[in-house]
């Protein structure tokens, strides 16, 4: 008898060129070890991305731009599902459902809404922002998922994945939904803005000198770490309360080299500030360099790139009408004559 594995599902959006090192190194390289023993669904979330008005040609190239990048990373189509999120018309689908299964209180509880829609303002906001969390329901509850691995920002958006799952097998019946276990990246594996060691490298918060980028050119990811802000004193060591930048530094270098912090302290014990930095940048150019061109190659093939996303839509999708098809029913949506 087979024996079927857990599934894992999560997903990214959209949202730039290039992904940085601390998408890389908080997200992607889970999600590839993940595929050992998880059935593993990964997918560009494009109808997410759409909550922020993106130029049109611009959200396009950065799909494939995005999916490119988790095919570069080592996630394995062989294996695992990757596809794009409008790809699969069930999403938008269950959203629907979902969100009137959702209280508005409940969803205006949301922080990382009520944050965003302070910033651009009421006439700013709009209503897919608010229902957002709802859509990200959608995603992971489709594939009956055990197991989501999101930063620690997701977390709440997560608490609502799994009220809503429990919901639906209280209000429909048991095995409506699978209720969703969150995988938070660790402390450890979280990567700092360069500029400002003290918040996590995010394309929003930075000005963009205190982010590394997956696909930018090595000579200017090497510029960007020997110019990382670093603290008074000279002692490297890690302490993220009083030396957040050099910290930050060994947290990079410990998450690509393999070698432990307590080590990389150890080697560096009487060195300055500078030596870390000058082999830091020669690690961390010839970690990228080999993701950046088989992301490239990928980029510049759109037809090998979206005949891998059109397989990984169709199989995505045969699982989710399934779901669909079980919920439509339980709520008592009339199945067309035509489908039965
Ligand atoms: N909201 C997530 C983020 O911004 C992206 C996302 C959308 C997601 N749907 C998901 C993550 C489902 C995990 C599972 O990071």
């Amino acid at each position: 008898m087979g024996c079927m594995k857990p599934r894992v599902f999560s997903a990214m959006q959209p949202t730039s060129d290039s992904l940085h090192l601390g998408n890389y190194l908080g997200a992607l390289v889970n999600w590839v070890a993940l595929q050992e023993d998880y059935d593993a669904i990964y997918s560009v979330v494009d109808l997410h991305a759409l909550t922020v008005s993106p130029e049109p040609e611009q959200l396009r190239s950065r799909t494939r731009r995005t999916a490119a990048q988790f095919l570069a990373a080592g996630v394995d189509p062989a294996r695992s599902l990757v596809f794009v999120q409008s790809h699969v018309p069930e999403h938008a689908e269950l959203a629907w459902l979902l969100s009137t299964f959702t209280g508005f209180g409940e969803a205006s509880r949301m922080t990382q809404f009520k944050d965003k829609s302070a910033k651009v303002g009421e006439s700013g906001t709009n209503v897919g922002l608010f229902t957002y969390p709802v859509l990200m329901a959608a995603d992971i509850l489709l594939y009956d998922t055990d197991l989501v691995p999101v930063g620690e920002d997701q977390r709440q958006h997560l608490e609502l994945s799994r009220d809503l799952a429990e919901r639906l097998n209280t209000r429909l019946g048991e095995g409506s939904a699978t209720v969703p276990e969150p995988y938070i990246v660790k402390e450890t594996a979280k990567i700092y803005d360069l500029q400002e060691p003290t918040k996590k490298m995010s394309k929003s918060a930075s000005n963009g000198k205190g982010l590394i980028e997956i696909l930018e050119d090595p000579k200017k990811v090497a510029k960007s770490i020997k110019s990382a802000v670093t603290d008074t004193g000279a002692e490297i060591r890690f302490d993220r309360e009083t030396k957040p930048g050099v910290s930050s530094l060994l947290s990079i270098y410990s998450a690509i080299d393999g070698r432990s912090i307590e080590q990389l302290v150890e080697d560096y014990q009487g060195k300055m500030y500078g030596h870390l930095k000058v082999d830091l940048a020669d690690a961390v150019v010839a970690y990228l360099t080999p993701i950046r061109d088989n992301a490239m190659e990928w980029i510049e093939s759109p037809d090998s790139l979206d005949s891998v996303l059109d397989e990984g839509a169709t199989k995505a999708s045969a699982i989710a009408r399934g779901t669909l098809e079980r919920l439509y029913d339980r709520v008592g949506l009339l199945k067309p004559q035509r489908w039965r």
